[in-house]
C-alpha cells in the first residue's frame, strides 16, 4: 500500500467553529519522531473544500464549539508514540551479584515508571535519576510491592495474557524487597542494560485534530468535568485506524472521553457509545494492520474533560487547557479488511447498601449477531467501575461447553480506567450463542468511598446503577474485529 500524506485543503470559519476539508489520506507516513510538549494543533490553513468535511452540531450542549486544526507541522505533538502492544515479554535474568539500583532497579524504573514520573508527566514526582529516586526509595519500593504502581489492573495469571502488559513479574517484584532488604545498594552505573521494548507499529503524523476553540481557563483546588466539550460532525463515513488524546496539562487532565452518537459529554442516556479514554499514561490506540474502526458519516463526537488540580500550589495561577484529540484515518473511500465493533455490556440493576461488603453483581450477555460475525474475535476489553467497586472478571462462555478469561482484576482502582488489549496470536474467536459473564464485586463502607472536589471521603449512601462517580457500574465494552465483506 502506498501511503500518500494527507494534505489539509481547506478550512473555513463557519458558525463559531472551523470547517475543514481535508484531501486524501495519510497512514503510515513515517513518524518523523515527536517532541513531547510540542505545539498542538495550529492555524487552520484556507484553500479550497476536498473529500472529508468535519462540520459542528448545531446547537451543541453547551460546549466550546468545535475546531478542527490539522495537525501541526512534522513532531508537532508526538511523545506519545507507544502502541497499545507496548513492554512485550520482558527479560528476568536471575540477578547475578547482589541487587543493586543500576544493575536491576533502574531499568525497571526506566522503563515502566518514566511514562508518568518526568518532568511535566502525570506522575506526582520525577524519577528519572538517582538524586530523585533516592529520597524517595522506600515509597518506591512500598509502592511497587503493593502492586500500586505502575498502574495495570488486570491479572493475567489465570486468564487471557493482555498485551503490554506493565505489571511487574514476581521475580521484578522480588528485585525490589532484595534491594530494600539490603539497605538500597547504588551499585556501579557500567552495569545499568536498558530493557528492551518492542516499537510500536509506525503510523507517521495524524490525519485530524479536533479540539475545543476556547481553551479552558483551569480552576484552582478541586477535581472537576468540564462538560468542555468538542462537538464535531463528521461528514463521510471515515475509518480510524489509531487515536489519542493528547493532554496539553498532563498534570491536571485526570482523564477524558470521547464519544461518538449522542452530541453530549455522557454517553448514558442517549445513544452515543466511548470510544476512547484518556487517563495518565495512555499511550496512542493503534489497531493492527488492516483494522480500522467505523465513524459513520453524520457521527458526533463530544470529548468530556475530568481535570483535578486539587495538588496545584495554594494560589498558584493555572494555565487554560487545549488537550487535543487525535486521529488516524484511511483515506476517504478506502475500506479496512476488517472492522473493529466494541459492545457494551452492563448490569442496570445494582443496589448496593450501606456498609455492604464484597456485593457480588453482574450477568450475563448474549453477544450479538452484529459482533459475533463470521470470522469475528475478541481483541480486548475495557472494563468500567465507579470508586466502590473491588474486582472485576469477565468470562467468555462458549455454545461448545468451553469457557475463557477476558479479564481478571482482583484489586480494582477507579483512577486507573484503562483499555486491555491482547497480542493478536491470543485473539479469541467468538461465534453466536456465545456469552459473556461479568462479575463486579463491591463494598460500600466508609473508607471504599470516592472523594469530593476537596478531597474529603464521601459520606456512604445507597448506591445504584448511575453514571454519576457517586453512583455505581458495572459495565464492560468488548471489543472485536471481523473481516470485512469484498476487503480481503
Ligand atoms: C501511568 C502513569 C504512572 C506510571 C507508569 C507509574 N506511576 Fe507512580 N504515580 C502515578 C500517579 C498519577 C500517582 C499519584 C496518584 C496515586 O498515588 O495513585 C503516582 C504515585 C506514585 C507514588 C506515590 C504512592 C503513594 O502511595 O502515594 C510512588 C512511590 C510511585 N508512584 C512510584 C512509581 C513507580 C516506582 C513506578 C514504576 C514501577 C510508577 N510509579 C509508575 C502515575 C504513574
Amino acid at each position: 500500500m502506498t501511503n500518500p500524506r494527507r494534505t489539509l485543503r481547506g478550512c473555513a470559519w463557519l458558525i463559531g467553529v472551523w470547517l475543514c476539508a481535508c484531501g486524501d489520506a495519510p497512514i503510515g507516513a513515517p513518524s518523523t519522531g515527536g517532541v513531547p510538549g510540542g505545539g498542538i494543533g495550529g492555524a487552520p490553513v484556507g484553500g479550497s473544500a476536498g473529500a472529508m468535511v468535519v462540520d459542528p452540531v448545531a446547537g451543541g450542549a453547551g460546549g466550546a464549539g468545535g475546531m478542527i486544526v490539522p495537525p501541526a507541522g512534522a513532531g508537532g505533538a508526538g511523545g506519545t508514540t507507544a502502541g497499545t502492544g507496548g513492554a512485550g515479554g520482558m527479560m528476568t535474568a536471575p540477578p547475578s551479584g547482589p541487587v543493586s539500583f543500576h544493575k536491576d532497579i533502574r531499568p525497571l524504573i526506566e522503563a515502566r515508571c518514566l511514562g508518568c514520573h518526568i518532568d511535566g508527566g502525570s506522575g506526582p514526582f520525577p524519577l528519572d535519576s538517582w538524586e530523585k529516586v533516592d529520597p524517595l526509595k522506600s515509597a518506591v519500593v512500598a509502592a511497587v510491592k503493593s502492586r500500586k504502581m505502575p498502574p495495570w489492573l488486570a491479572d493475567s495469571t489465570d486468564c487471557t495474557k493482555t498485551r503490554g502488559d506493565q505489571r511487574l513479574t514476581d521475580a521484578q517484584l522480588a528485585l525490589f524487597t532484595e534491594w530494600e532488604a539490603t539497605s538500597f545498594p547504588l551499585g556501579n552505573e557500567a552495569d545499568f542494560v536498558a530493557l528492551g521494548e518492542p516499537p510500536a507499529r509506525e503510523i507517521g503524523e495524524p490525519n485530524l485534530i479536533i479540539k475545543a476553540r476556547t481553551p479552558h481557563q483551569l480552576s484552582p483546588g478541586r477535581e472537576y468535568y468540564a462538560c468542555e466539550q468538542v462537538d464535531t460532525r463528521i461528514e463521510v463515513d471515515t475509518w480510524v485506524t489509531a487515536m489519542d488524546i493528547i493532554p496539553e496539562n498532563p498534570e491536571f487532565v485526570h482523564h477524558a472521553i470521547v464519544s461518538v452518537g449522542g452530541g453530549s459529554c455522557s454517553a448514558l442516556g442517549t445513544t452515543a457509545e466511548n470510544i476512547y479514554s484518556y487517563r495518565p499514561g495512555s499511550r496512542t490506540l493503534i489497531f493492527e494492520e488492516g483494522d480500522a474502526l467505523l465513524l459513520p458519516a453524520g457521527s458526533v463526537i463530544a470529548i468530556q474533560f475530568h481535570y483535578n488540580t486539587r495538588f496545584a500550589a495554594f494560589g498558584a495561577s493555572l494555565p487554560t487547557d487545549s488537550s487535543a484529540y487525535r486521529l488516524w484515518t484511511l483515506p476517504a473511500g478506502q475500506k479496512p479488511q476488517r472492522a473493529i465493533a466494541r459492545m457494551p455490556h452492563h448490569d442496570l440493576f445494582i443496589t448496593i447498601p450501606v456498609n455492604a461488603v464484597d456485593q457480588k453483581e453482574g450477568g450475563s450477555t448474549g453477544i450479538g449477531s452484529e459482533y459475533a460475525q463470521p470470522g469475528a474475535e475478541i481483541i480486548g476489553i475495557s472494563p468500567h467501575m465507579h470508586y466502590l467497586g473491588q474486582t472485576f472478571k469477565e468470562t467468555l462462555e462458549k455454545g461448545d461447553g468451553t469457557s475463557v478469561c477476558l479479564v481478571d482484576i482482583p484489586d480494582w482502582n477507579q483512577d486507573w480506567q484503562l483499555d486491555y488489549f491482547y497480542d493478536p496470536a491470543d485473539y479469541i474467536p467468538v461465534s453466536w450463542g456465545d456469552t459473556v459473564v461479568q462479575e463486579c464485586v463491591y463494598s460500600n463502607r466508609a473508607e471504599d468511598q470516592g472523594r469530593d472536589p476537596e478531597g474529603n471521603l464521601f459520606t456512604p449512601m445507597t448506591t445504584r446503577f448511575g453514571e454519576d462517580t457517586r453512583q455505581e457500574m458495572c459495565l464492560g465494552y468488548i471489543w472485536f474485529r471481523y473481516p470485512l465483506a469484498g476487503t480481503q
